[in-house]
This record gives structure tokens, sequence and C-alpha cells, in this order.
């Protein structure tokens, strides 16, 4: 199983943002995760790809548990795995295209050392 969410729940102080998820995406399958605005899609993708270690219940990715993991190895992981296409631009506007491709190939090869 690529991804096992089990129970996963996820507050902000007193307000509730995800409660009970439960999914599984097995190796090749695609999911895409629909809803209205503030119905808790972000928080969860945070969850999911590792940028977010503060949640209730389980999340497995390829059998493993990242909860306690330190940030030096999710990095490596993140750099390996996980890609992202942010819903906001997070291009550094000071670099060019190729540029901003660049920088998480060199960073994942700084991971690697
Ligand atoms: N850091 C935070 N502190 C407090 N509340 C938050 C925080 N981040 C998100 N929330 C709240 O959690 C809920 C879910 O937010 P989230 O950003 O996950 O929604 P979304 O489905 O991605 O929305 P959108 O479609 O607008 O991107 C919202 O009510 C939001 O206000
Ligand atoms: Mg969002």
């Amino acid at each position: 199983m690529m991804l096992k969410v089990t129970d996963v729940g996820k507050t902000y102080g007193e307000f509730t943002a995800l409660k009970n998820i439960n999914l599984e995406v097995k190796d090749g399958e695609f999911l895409a995760i629909m809803g209205p605005s503030g119905s808790g899609k972000s928080t969860l993708i945070n969850i999911l790809g590792l940028l977010d270690q503060s949640y209730t219940g389980e999340y497995l990715l390829e059998n493993k548990n990242y909860q306690a993991v330190n940030d030096n190895e999710l990095s490596q992981i993140r750099g390996d795995q996980l890609g992202f296409v942010f819903q906001n631009f997070k291009l550094l506007s000071t670099y060019t295209v190729y540029e901003n491709i660049e920088v998480p190939l060199i960073y994942r090869a700084d991971c690697k050392k």
C-alpha cells in the first residue's frame, strides 16, 4: 500500500479541521481529493506530504510511520518520493524557470551525501 490513512484527525486549537479520515491508495492508483474551500484538503495534503507531523490517528507511507522522524530524514523522503504543485506559487522570483526547477534537485543531491 502506497498510502494508508487510519482515523486521522487534526485540530487547530479548538477548531477541528479533520476528523476520522480513512483512505488507502495502492501503487499506481490515482486519487483526487475534492471539497469546498475550508473543508481540509490542504490540511490533509500537508499530512500526506510529510509537512505536518502533529495529527492524531495513523498515516503510513509505504508502510512506514513518519510521525516521529526528524526533519533531515523527512527532507530526504520528500525529495525522493513526494512532489507538490502548490496552490499559491512558491517560485523564487529572482531565479529563472530553469533555476527554480534546479532547486529541489540540488537539495536532493545534498540529502544523499
Ligand atoms: N494554521 C491554521 N490555524 C487555524 N486554522 C486553520 C489553519 N490552517 C487551516 N485552518 C482552518 O482549517 C480549515 C481547513 O483549511 P484548509 O486550508 O485545509 O482547507 P482547504 O480545503 O484546503 O481550502 P481551500 O480550497 O480554500 O484551499 C479551514 O476552516 C481553515 O480556516
Ligand atoms: Mg487548500
